[in-house]
């Protein structure tokens, strides 16, 4: 006999709306919503009126509620909801990556104060199950990296702009009204969203405790249409990819940029709001997981997901933190990227350790080079001056030979 769930949920927008009407049409998932706390009671609900509540106590103090659900948008208030929930021993499930990013130390320690269980797959790439694969079947020492595209906001645009031809504002207006982007869509266009995707990622696949600030990234507004033009050419895709990569000295590279990616990666065929995920592990070689990655009811299905996990007592055990021996991040690695600037701006060439291509026009200019990553980690030349950075299909590079850095100084003196 599985345990009925009887849930108190904070939210009704588009995935708490999905969640309602999927509970309400499957009984068989024993699993009800008896109260859901709003925001703003004014707005038309395609639910009776006795379900809502703006006192987020009548959920938190009723002891029939057992799971709190929360999917609401504003962090620090999730924050305080889950907070609160877990104080009172009630599981929660969230979709809030943001939260999770922002306050993963002191989540980690209520679940273990008040033994209450934290399940938030649908957090990361919505439908696909990334979160528990990565705590339950990948072991840290096999696992050599994670590369993929966990924003589906910005997938769209990429896929609007590259296939219809749409602008960016047009872009983002239609990926705001399906329900893709956050309320602050932000977000989601300046690589916050995915960043904070990929601090939850970094825990369960290596034990890695990170906090989103510390990391390297950007998102898609600096891209260029000279960018777009460089990719048409060369037959790319231009993708906002999240990176872990495992090095050679076993620490972690990750960040977030946009990438060009060929056709002999299965990125390249990731179009509109759907993700996807390569893991890469010694011993099985890449595996490539693709689904919805925002919009209400592929949300509404990991969150379902974990109400059924909740039904056997299911709960992160956190393995690589606790029971592995976890790794820690490292900037000190060589990266292949593109560098794009107006004509007339001055991109030093000492930047690069290695330069294959430098070219342009009367307008825009563009460099084919390799980095040292900290040039990117600790320098901020590439925020500004309309300067755009993706990085190459190929990335990863050994060490690169100075000798051809040198030889390229060379070239420019003649
Ligand atoms: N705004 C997010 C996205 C929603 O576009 O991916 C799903 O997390």
């Amino acid at each position: 006999m599985t345990k009925k769930l009887n849930i108190g949920l904070f939210g009704f927008g588009v995935v708490g709306e999905s969640l309602w009407q999927v509970l309400r049409q499957k009984p068989s998932l024993n699993a009800s919503i008896s109260k859901v706390c709003i925001k703003h009671p004014e707005k038309p609900r395609n639910a009776p009126a006795s379900l809502f509540t703006t006192d987020p106590d009548d959920i938190l103090n009723d002891t029939s509620i057992n799971v709190v659900v929360e999917l609401i948008d504003d962090a620090e208030a999730a924050w305080k909801i889950v907070g609160g929930a877990l104080k009172k021993r009630k599981a929660v499930v969230s979709a809030n990556k943001k939260l999770i990013a922002e306050h993963l130390v002191e989540l980690l320690e209520l679940q273990s104060a008040y033994n209450a269980p934290f399940l938030y797959e649908a957090a990361c790439c919505a439908s696909i199950p990334v979160v528990r694969n990565l705590e339950e079947y990948y072991d840290n020492d096999l696992l050599q990296s994670i590369s993929g595209i966990v924003n589906g906001s910005t997938n769209y645009i990429l896929t609007k702009i590259s296939e219809d031809g749409l602008d960016f504002p047009k872009a983002l207006k239609q990926a705001q009204e399906k329900g893709f982007a956050e309320s602050d869509a932000a977000l989601d266009i300046e690589g916050t969203d995915a960043i904070n995707k990929l601090t939850i990622l970094l825990i369960h696949a290596y034990g890695i405790i990170a906090r989103p600030e510390e990391l390297t990234y950007t998102g898609i507004t600096r891209l260029h249409e000279n960018d777009a033009q460089f990719a048409r050419e060369k037959g790319y895709e231009i993708k906002l990819i999240a990176h872990a990569h495992k090095l050679n000295n076993e620490k972690v590279a990750a960040f977030v940029f946009p990438q060009f990616l060929k056709k002999d990666n299965p990125l390249f065929y990731v179009k509109n709001e759907y993700n996807g995920v390569i893991i890469e592990s010694g011993l099985a070689d890449k595996q490539f997981f693709n689904g919805k990655g925002a919009g209400g009811f592929p949300t509404a299905s990991a969150v379902i997901s974990d109400l059924s996990a909740l039904r056997y007592d299911y709960r992160y055990e956190y393995k690589k933190l606790f029971n592995q021996q976890p790794t820690a991040l490292t900037n000190d690695f060589y990266i292949r990227v593109y560098v794009s600037f107006d004509a007339g701006y001055a991109l030093p060439a000492d930047l690069f350790e290695q330069i294959e291509e430098w070219a342009g026009n009367d307008r825009r200019n563009h460099v084919l080079g390799t980095l040292h990553f900290s040039k990117l980690a600790n320098e901020d030349w590439w925020k500004h001056n309309n300067i755009s950075v993706i990085l190459q299909p190929d990335a990863f590079v050994s060490q690169p030979a100075k000798r051809v850095k040198a030889r390229f100084e060379e070239l420019l003196l003649v």
